[in-house]
């Protein structure tokens, strides 16, 4: 169990488990997509589709780069992918975005994911995070230096 759940740790016989204030959505980054799962994204389990969920990111992940390139772009690489808990129907999904690199043609950026569950009981929870790489292309499908600032 990681600190992404904000749960709280069990306590020990000298150790009185300090209150650990629950997960909100981050502020920092920018929220790039939203979007919620239908049954039909569901997998034999009953959670939802891995690949579901990686199209989502690729989605989301394309909005940085396609400002930065000001035109086409193509994914070249899904660098890191992490699913860190299950996604369910009904979940709320926020996809926040940063960019890590600006290269001669291409552009890496940060994808994190967080499912807003049980709207009674509002839970926050980090379901995914991944980094991918996307290149600037001309009209043949060829890397296209990126334009300047
Ligand atoms: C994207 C594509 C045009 C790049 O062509 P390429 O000849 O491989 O390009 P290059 O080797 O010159 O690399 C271009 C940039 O991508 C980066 N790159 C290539 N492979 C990478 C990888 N595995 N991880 C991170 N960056 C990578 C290079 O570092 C370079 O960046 P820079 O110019 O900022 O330094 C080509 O690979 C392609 O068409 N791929 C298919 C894209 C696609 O269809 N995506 C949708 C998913 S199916």
């Amino acid at each position: 169990m990681t600190d992404d759940t904000r749960s709280v740790p069990a306590a020990t016989p000298n150790h009185t488990p300090a209150a650990v204030p629950p997960l909100t959505l981050p502020t920092d980054r920018e929220l790039v997509m939203r979007v919620m799962p239908l049954p039909g994204d569901s997998n034999a389990n009953g959670d939802i589709f891995g690949g579901w969920i990686m199209a989502q990111v690729d989605l989301a992940g394309a909005v940085l780069p396609s400002r930065i390139a000001k035109g086409r772009i193509a994914t070249v690489a899904v660098n890191e992918f992490v699913f860190k808990q299950p996604v369910s129907v009904g979940d709320l999904l926020s996809f926040y975005a940063h960019v890590l690199r600006v290269g001669r043609t291409s552009v890496t950026v940060r994808v994190e994911v967080y499912a807003e569950r049980n709207p009674a009981d509002l839970k926050v929870v980090k379901v995914t995070e991944a980094n991918l790489t996307y290149v600037a292309i001309d009209a043949r499908g060829q890397p296209r230096e990126l334009p300047r600032p």
